[in-house]
């Protein structure tokens, strides 16, 4: 798959983690900062991400910061974007299979590697299972239009 990761000074080290962890495992990653520890601010990452996914170029990003929740309420604000702050795998795969998330949003702060390590594996791991929740996925797209 190709994925593209993000996060901000509070999210460094579990992004640069996933990111090595997500090569290895023979995925392209597509890295966009930050690299350094210095503080920076977590909406020009999620809006690096959210850039790289609604330009089709990758198919889904993985946003790290202190929670989780700064990177998501941006990334949400992207015409396109279905990002959900995760901290256990069922949710992981339940958002995958019923609300097509193509964001998967964590928490430095929140969550361990090992944790993070699953709820990755069980979000890419995941399709969307369409049918039903393809028309529910459908109306909270039609929200985009709105916000244009
Ligand atoms: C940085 O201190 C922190 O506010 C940020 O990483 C994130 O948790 C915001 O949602």
């Amino acid at each position: 798959m190709r994925i593209v990761v993000g996060s901000d000074h509070a999210g460094l080290v579990l992004k640069d983690h996933l990111a090595v962890r997500l090569r290895a495992q023979g995925h392209e990653v597509e890295d966009v900062g930050t690299n350094s520890s210095a503080s920076c601010d977590y909406p020009d990452l999620a809006n690096a991400v959210g850039s790289a996914l609604t330009s089709g170029r990758v198919d889904f990003g993985i946003l790290v910061c202190g929670t989780g929740q700064g990177m998501a309420m941006t990334a949400n604000r992207i015409s396109g974007i279905r990002a959900a702050v995760l901290s256990d795998t069922f949710s992981a795969r339940s958002t995958r299979a019923h609300n097509d998330a193509n964001v998967l949003c964590l928490g430095q702060r929140v969550v361990g590697s090992g944790l993070a390590e699953d709820i990755v594996d069980a979000f890419l791991n995941t399709p969307f299972e369409g049918g039903r929740h393809a028309g529910r996925v459908a109306k909270m797209m039609a929200n985009d239009v709105e916000k244009a």
